[in-house]
Protein backbone atom coordinates (compact mmCIF):
# COMPACT_ATOMS: atom_id res chain seq x y z
CA UNK A 1 0.00 0.00 0.00
CA UNK A 2 1.41 3.17 -1.44
CA UNK A 3 0.59 6.44 0.12
CA UNK A 4 2.35 9.93 -1.26
CA UNK A 5 2.87 12.95 1.25
CA UNK A 6 3.29 16.62 0.47
CA UNK A 7 3.17 19.42 2.92
CA UNK A 8 3.26 23.26 3.36
CA UNK A 9 2.93 24.02 -0.50
CA UNK A 10 1.87 27.37 0.40
CA UNK A 11 0.22 28.35 -3.24
CA UNK A 12 0.44 31.56 -4.22
CA UNK A 13 -2.46 32.56 -6.38
CA UNK A 14 -0.93 35.78 -7.49
CA UNK A 15 1.54 33.98 -9.21
CA UNK A 16 4.19 35.66 -6.91
CA UNK A 17 8.01 34.64 -5.32
CA UNK A 18 7.88 33.77 -1.83
CA UNK A 19 11.13 34.51 -0.88
CA UNK A 20 12.15 33.76 -4.17
CA UNK A 21 10.73 30.46 -4.94
CA UNK A 22 7.49 29.59 -7.15
CA UNK A 23 5.28 27.36 -5.38
CA UNK A 24 3.14 26.87 -8.01
CA UNK A 25 5.92 25.87 -10.45
CA UNK A 26 7.13 23.45 -7.46
CA UNK A 27 3.82 21.97 -6.90
CA UNK A 28 3.32 21.50 -10.81
CA UNK A 29 7.27 19.70 -10.78
CA UNK A 30 6.30 17.15 -7.68
CA UNK A 31 2.73 16.59 -9.29
CA UNK A 32 4.51 15.55 -12.65
CA UNK A 33 7.03 13.63 -10.58
CA UNK A 34 3.78 11.79 -8.65
CA UNK A 35 2.13 11.30 -11.90
CA UNK A 36 5.18 9.64 -14.25
CA UNK A 37 6.34 6.94 -11.36
CA UNK A 38 3.69 6.82 -8.18
CA UNK A 39 0.40 6.93 -9.88
CA UNK A 40 -0.37 3.51 -8.16
CA UNK A 41 -0.46 5.21 -4.93
CA UNK A 42 -3.43 4.85 -2.82
CA UNK A 43 -4.02 8.45 -1.55
CA UNK A 44 -1.49 11.89 -1.90
CA UNK A 45 -2.15 13.08 1.94
CA UNK A 46 -1.62 17.25 1.68
CA UNK A 47 -0.68 18.20 5.36
CA UNK A 48 -1.85 21.29 5.56
CA UNK A 49 -0.28 25.43 4.85
CA UNK A 50 -1.64 24.36 1.23
CA UNK A 51 -1.60 27.76 0.48
CA UNK A 52 0.47 30.93 1.86
CA UNK A 53 -2.13 33.56 2.65
CA UNK A 54 -5.77 31.89 3.37
CA UNK A 55 -7.11 33.69 -0.25
CA UNK A 56 -9.92 32.48 -2.13
CA UNK A 57 -7.34 33.06 -5.45
CA UNK A 58 -5.20 30.65 -4.23
CA UNK A 59 -7.61 28.04 -3.34
CA UNK A 60 -8.40 28.34 -6.89
CA UNK A 61 -5.30 28.00 -8.34
CA UNK A 62 -4.57 24.91 -6.07
CA UNK A 63 -7.65 23.45 -6.83
CA UNK A 64 -7.04 23.60 -10.81
CA UNK A 65 -3.48 22.39 -10.14
CA UNK A 66 -4.58 19.25 -7.64
CA UNK A 67 -7.28 17.80 -10.79
CA UNK A 68 -4.19 17.13 -12.94
CA UNK A 69 -2.94 14.57 -9.83
CA UNK A 70 -3.24 10.87 -10.74
CA UNK A 71 -3.61 9.81 -7.20
CA UNK A 72 -6.59 10.93 -5.03
CA UNK A 73 -5.86 13.52 -2.55
CA UNK A 74 -6.90 13.83 1.31
CA UNK A 75 -6.45 18.07 2.01
CA UNK A 76 -5.33 19.16 5.72
CA UNK A 77 -5.92 22.39 7.03
CA UNK A 78 -2.56 24.24 8.63
CA UNK A 79 -2.00 27.23 10.01
CA UNK A 80 -1.72 29.33 6.67
CA UNK A 81 -5.31 27.66 5.59
CA UNK A 82 -8.50 29.51 5.95
CA UNK A 83 -10.75 26.32 6.93
CA UNK A 84 -13.65 26.98 4.87
CA UNK A 85 -12.57 28.20 1.81
CA UNK A 86 -10.19 25.04 1.63
CA UNK A 87 -13.55 22.66 2.42
CA UNK A 88 -15.46 24.96 -0.64
CA UNK A 89 -12.78 24.65 -2.84
CA UNK A 90 -10.67 21.32 -2.38
CA UNK A 91 -12.79 17.46 -2.58
CA UNK A 92 -12.75 16.59 1.05
CA UNK A 93 -14.31 12.69 1.71
CA UNK A 94 -18.28 13.40 2.84
CA UNK A 95 -19.09 13.32 5.13
CA UNK A 96 -17.18 14.95 7.40
CA UNK A 97 -17.86 14.08 11.07
CA UNK A 98 -17.33 17.28 12.47
CA UNK A 99 -16.85 21.12 11.41
CA UNK A 100 -13.10 20.71 11.23
CA UNK A 101 -11.56 18.99 8.97
CA UNK A 102 -10.57 16.07 10.12
CA UNK A 103 -11.42 12.38 9.44
CA UNK A 104 -10.10 8.49 8.97
CA UNK A 105 -9.08 6.84 5.65
CA UNK A 106 -9.10 2.90 5.53
CA UNK A 107 -5.65 2.23 3.11
CA UNK A 108 -5.76 -1.56 3.16
CA UNK A 109 -5.50 -3.20 6.56
CA UNK A 110 -4.19 0.24 7.75
CA UNK A 111 -6.23 3.45 8.99
CA UNK A 112 -5.09 7.08 8.02
CA UNK A 113 -5.82 9.02 11.23
CA UNK A 114 -5.91 13.13 9.36
CA UNK A 115 -6.67 15.43 12.37
CA UNK A 116 -6.91 19.39 12.37
CA UNK A 117 -4.56 21.39 14.15
CA UNK A 118 -5.74 24.93 12.96
CA UNK A 119 -5.84 27.11 15.79
CA UNK A 120 -7.48 29.97 13.81
CA UNK A 121 -5.10 33.28 13.97
CA UNK A 122 -2.53 32.21 15.39
CA UNK A 123 0.49 29.57 14.11
CA UNK A 124 0.90 27.68 16.94
CA UNK A 125 -1.82 24.59 16.63
CA UNK A 126 -4.31 22.85 18.92
CA UNK A 127 -6.89 20.75 19.46
CA UNK A 128 -9.50 21.66 21.42
CA UNK A 129 -12.10 19.47 23.15
CA UNK A 130 -14.49 18.73 20.59
CA UNK A 131 -11.64 17.55 18.04
CA UNK A 132 -10.45 15.55 21.07
CA UNK A 133 -13.72 14.11 21.78
CA UNK A 134 -14.10 13.04 17.95
CA UNK A 135 -10.51 11.72 18.25
CA UNK A 136 -11.51 9.48 20.85
CA UNK A 137 -14.38 8.49 19.47
CA UNK A 138 -12.62 7.42 16.38
CA UNK A 139 -9.67 5.72 18.48
CA UNK A 140 -12.75 3.71 20.41
CA UNK A 141 -14.20 2.55 17.31
CA UNK A 142 -11.47 0.95 15.64
CA UNK A 143 -8.89 -0.58 17.82
CA UNK A 144 -7.11 -2.91 15.77
CA UNK A 145 -5.77 -1.30 12.69
CA UNK A 146 -2.17 -0.52 12.48
CA UNK A 147 -3.20 3.58 12.18
CA UNK A 148 -0.75 6.00 10.74
CA UNK A 149 -1.39 9.71 12.13
CA UNK A 150 -0.94 12.84 10.06
CA UNK A 151 -1.12 16.37 11.91
CA UNK A 152 0.13 19.78 10.38
CA UNK A 153 1.89 20.68 13.56
CA UNK A 154 4.66 19.02 15.50
CA UNK A 155 3.92 17.27 18.82
CA UNK A 156 6.54 18.54 21.12
CA UNK A 157 10.02 20.80 20.17
CA UNK A 158 12.21 19.43 18.11
CA UNK A 159 15.26 21.16 18.78
CA UNK A 160 14.40 24.13 16.18
CA UNK A 161 13.81 27.06 18.20
CA UNK A 162 11.90 29.07 16.01
CA UNK A 163 9.08 26.43 14.73
CA UNK A 164 9.74 24.70 18.32
CA UNK A 165 7.53 28.29 19.12
CA UNK A 166 4.76 26.74 17.32
CA UNK A 167 4.00 23.20 17.96
CA UNK A 168 0.97 21.58 19.67
CA UNK A 169 -0.81 22.70 22.64
CA UNK A 170 -1.24 20.02 25.07
CA UNK A 171 1.10 18.01 22.74
CA UNK A 172 2.30 15.61 25.99
CA UNK A 173 -1.64 14.67 26.53
CA UNK A 174 -2.32 14.12 23.25
CA UNK A 175 0.83 11.96 22.94
CA UNK A 176 -0.70 9.85 26.09
CA UNK A 177 -4.28 9.27 24.52
CA UNK A 178 -2.32 7.76 21.55
CA UNK A 179 -0.18 6.06 23.36
CA UNK A 180 -3.20 4.47 25.13
CA UNK A 181 -4.96 3.62 21.90
CA UNK A 182 -2.24 0.40 21.66
CA UNK A 183 -2.49 0.65 17.97
CA UNK A 184 -0.75 3.98 16.73
CA UNK A 185 2.14 3.02 14.62
CA UNK A 186 3.59 6.21 13.53
CA UNK A 187 3.34 10.10 13.65
CA UNK A 188 3.82 12.18 10.28
CA UNK A 189 3.91 16.21 10.31
CA UNK A 190 4.66 19.22 8.59
CA UNK A 191 4.86 22.93 9.36
CA UNK A 192 8.68 22.63 10.00
CA UNK A 193 9.85 22.82 6.55
CA UNK A 194 12.86 19.92 7.40
CA UNK A 195 13.02 16.20 7.00
CA UNK A 196 12.93 14.99 10.38
CA UNK A 197 12.60 12.26 12.52
CA UNK A 198 12.82 10.50 15.65
CA UNK A 199 10.35 9.16 18.40
CA UNK A 200 8.41 10.84 21.23
CA UNK A 201 8.13 8.43 24.34
CA UNK A 202 8.19 5.50 22.05
CA UNK A 203 6.28 7.00 19.25
CA UNK A 204 8.08 7.08 16.21
CA UNK A 205 8.08 10.23 13.86
CA UNK A 206 8.49 11.73 10.62
CA UNK A 207 8.76 15.66 9.45
CA UNK A 208 8.85 16.09 5.76
CA UNK A 209 10.27 19.11 3.65
CA UNK A 210 8.27 21.61 2.04
CA UNK A 211 6.65 21.66 -1.47
CA UNK A 212 7.84 25.50 -1.61
CA UNK A 213 10.73 26.66 0.72
CA UNK A 214 12.88 24.85 2.77
CA UNK A 215 13.73 25.83 6.20
CA UNK A 216 17.30 26.39 7.69
CA UNK A 217 19.08 24.07 10.63
CA UNK A 218 19.68 26.66 13.27
CA UNK A 219 23.40 26.15 13.02
CA UNK A 220 24.02 29.84 13.14
CA UNK A 221 20.59 30.79 14.92
CA UNK A 222 18.21 32.47 12.68
CA UNK A 223 14.65 34.28 13.50
CA UNK A 224 12.06 35.19 11.00
CA UNK A 225 13.66 38.75 10.61
CA UNK A 226 16.60 37.33 9.22
CA UNK A 227 14.82 34.15 7.42
CA UNK A 228 16.09 33.13 4.18
CA UNK A 229 15.17 29.71 2.84
CA UNK A 230 18.16 26.74 3.32
CA UNK A 231 19.44 26.02 -0.11
CA UNK A 232 17.92 22.55 -0.31
CA UNK A 233 15.62 20.36 -2.72
CA UNK A 234 12.40 20.34 -1.76
CA UNK A 235 10.55 16.70 -1.75
CA UNK A 236 7.55 14.56 -1.47
CA UNK A 237 6.98 11.26 0.67
CA UNK A 238 6.83 8.07 -0.44
CA UNK A 239 5.20 5.92 2.28
CA UNK A 240 5.39 2.14 1.94
CA UNK A 241 2.60 0.60 4.28
CA UNK A 242 3.29 -3.04 5.00
CA UNK A 243 1.52 -5.49 7.55
CA UNK A 244 4.37 -4.98 9.85
CA UNK A 245 5.99 -1.58 8.83
CA UNK A 246 5.71 1.81 8.05
CA UNK A 247 8.59 3.02 5.66
CA UNK A 248 9.49 6.89 4.35
CA UNK A 249 11.40 7.83 1.82
CA UNK A 250 11.65 11.22 0.52
CA UNK A 251 11.83 11.78 -3.51
CA UNK A 252 13.69 15.75 -3.96
CA UNK A 253 13.43 16.59 -7.05
CA UNK A 254 14.81 19.89 -8.86
CA UNK A 255 12.19 22.64 -10.33
CA UNK A 256 12.53 24.40 -13.74
FE1 LIG B 1 4.44 25.85 6.28
FE1 LIG C 1 2.68 25.67 9.23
Amino acid sequence: MKIIWLSDLHLVGSGELLFGCNPTEQLQCAIDVINQYHSDAAYCVLSGDLVDSGDAASYQQLSQQLAGLQVPYLPMAGNHDNRELLKESLELPQPLDTEFIQYAVQAGHWRLLLLDTLRDGHADGQLCEQRLRWLQMELDRDQKSPTLVFTHHPLLPLNLPMQDQESLHSGEQLLSRLQKAGNIRHWCFGHVHRPVSGSFDGLGFTAIQSIAMQAPLPYPNWNWDTFKPADELPAFGIIQLERKSAVVHFQQFRPG
